[in-house]
């Protein structure tokens, strides 16, 4: 008989409401993937690639030349050098660098402490491994780390904490004193630190992302995440990646080799030309940061209160004037008398934590995010 490992987990939300939302004219703006082109020069190379290179198996840690660029821009970004050969690895998309890590690290009744909002990505994966799940809750209104509650929760059985930063979907970004409270934590213990940092160039006002990678200590027993489908809007090329040191990336390797092997050549050739040719990463965080505050102005007058989200392409909107009911309903009456579909943030607690707020994606066309506001701020208390 077959033993079913994830009897709980259903369709994930944005499957669930792009199905919803079908052959209508909802704007679906919990859609995941941006609508934002992106380069012709990428696709083009794409192209070139796909004629030349289609015929050939990469090497299973990924092309050599594109780990080299992406040590590089490690490099420029954090000052700190990883080692291609060794410290790189290429993954279809960061979802697939998430499960190989955790099924590195993860064996039968590890816990796993890990902070929600989650992305959906984790759960499924530590449970899949015989992990337990331990939840801490970001506290609102700016969704910020409470270290002293993850403190308490750290016993022996901790063998690994997650972290998400810039953090989807609230838009919480690290800052240096949450890297110092993560190090403090974590120091003189055997836990591992998994960091998903796929939305790395998309920090808003000034900030400066936070990486687990430019703090020595940390990095040695973190492996650290991050997704060309996010940085350069190409998400249909599930192309992703996982930085970390040379004992940490050798385990990881083992389970690669045999969960996936080789990653599709043509896109890897593609996107390490690309990166060769000097890419300035400052102008995605400029088109988000316009996206952001364009968003943030056409709802000031709306019913919703905003805190502008700090990172990610994510907006969070807190309806508390206008209605109580649960926000999956809320979410539901808005898809059906308003024609917008926003995404409800209790599903992506455990435990269904319902605060009254809804979330969307602002990696959409000007001309989108504008009717798509419109029709928000019709909506009046009931
Ligand atoms: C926080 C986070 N982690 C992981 C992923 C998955 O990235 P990929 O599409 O490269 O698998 C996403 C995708 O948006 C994400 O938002």
């Amino acid at each position: 008989m077959i033993k079913e490992k994830l009897s709980s987990i259903g369709k994930d939300i944005y499957t669930v409401i792009s199905e919803l939302v079908q052959d209508t004219d909802i704007i679906n703006l919990a859609k995941v993937s941006p609508e934002i082109p992106c380069s012709d020069t990428l696709t083009e190379l794409a192209v070139k690639y796909i004629k030349e290179k289609s015929a050939e198996y990469t090497h299973p840690d990924g092309l050599l030349e594109l780990r080299k660029a992406i040590s590089s821009s490690i490099k420029k970004k954090h000052g700190v050098s990883f080692d291609p050969q060794t410290e790189i690895t290429i993954s279809a998309g960061a979802t697939q660098s998430m499960y190989t890590a955790i099924s590195s690290f993860v064996n039968e009744g590890d816990e796993v402490v890990l902070f929600e909002p989650a992305f959906n990505s984790y759960v499924p994966a530590i449970v899949s491994n015989g992990g337990r799940p331990v939840f801490v809750q970001r506290q609102e209104p700016d969704y910020h780390i409470d270290w002293e509650a993850v403190q308490k929760l750290i016993n022996t059985r901790t063998k690994l904490i997650i972290v998400n930063t810039p953090h989807n979907p609230t838009g919480a970004v690290f800052s240096e004193e949450d890297i110092a409270q993560l190090k403090k934590i974590t120091n003189g213990t055997k836990i591992n630190v998994i960091s998903d940092e796929v939305f790395e160039h998309i920090v808003f006002d000034r900030q400066k992302h936070q990486s687990i990678l430019s703090n020595e200590q940390l990095a040695e027993r973190s492996i650290v995440i991050s997704s060309f489908g996010v940085t350069f809007n190409v998400p249909g090329w599930k192309i992703g990646y996982c930085i970390g040191s040379e004992k940490l990336m050798a385990q990881i390797r083992k389970k690669h080799l045999f969960q996936i092997n080789t990653i599709n050549t043509p896109l890897q050739y593609a996107l390490a030309d690309y990166l060769n040719k000097g890419v300035d990463f400052s102008n995605i965080k400029k088109k988000f940061q316009a996206n952001r505050d364009f968003v943030v102005d056409l709802l000031k007058d709306s019913g919703f209160e905003i805190i502008p989200s700090k990172g990610t392409f994510y907006q969070l909107l807190n309806y508390r004037n206008l209605s109580d009911e649960k926000d999956t309903e809320f979410a539901r009456r808005i898809m059906d008398e308003y024609g917008v579909a926003l995404f409800p943030l209790s599903v992506f607690y455990h435990d269904s934590v319902d605060n009254k707020i809804l979330g969307f994606s602002f990696a959409r066309e000007e001309k989108v995010l504008k009717e798509a506001a419109l029709r928000l701020c019709k909506i009046k208390k009931q």
